[in-house]
């Protein structure tokens, strides 16, 4: 609960710098660099499973402690949640 509060003031936070599907256009980019090889161009049909649409809290305990024969990354709060708001947005097309 306490994250979504946090996620909450973060996005109104960042709302007034960038518009939503700019931060979804960086998290493109950064999925693209990162995490395709393995989550695959959808990111829910690779061999790991489905990760589209997952919360930020999810997204960031797996970027951060890499489950399974997933390894970390060092990328920041605003990354995250900018591949989060990406993945969200792939989950719905
Ligand atoms: C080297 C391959 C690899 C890369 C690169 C990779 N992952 Fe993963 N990821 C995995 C594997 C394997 C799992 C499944 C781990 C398990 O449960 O055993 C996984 C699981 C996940 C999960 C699901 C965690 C859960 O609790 O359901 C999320 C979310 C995720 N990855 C996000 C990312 C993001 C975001 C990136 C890019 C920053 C990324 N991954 C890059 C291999 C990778």
């Amino acid at each position: 609960m306490s994250r979504l509060i946090v996620f909450c003031l973060f996005a109104l936070a960042f709302a007034p710098v960038a518009h939503a599907s700019d931060q979804a256009g960086l998290g493109a980019k950064l999925y693209a660099k990162h995490c395709r090889e393995c989550h695959g161009p959808t990111a829910r049909e690779s061999e790991v499973g489905d990760i589209g649409g997952l919360s930020l809290g999810t997204v960031t305990s797996a970027v951060r402690a890499g489950p399974g024969m997933m390894p970390t990354f060092a990328l920041t709060s605003e990354e995250i949640a900018a591949i989060t708001a990406y993945l969200a947005r792939l989950s719905r097309s």
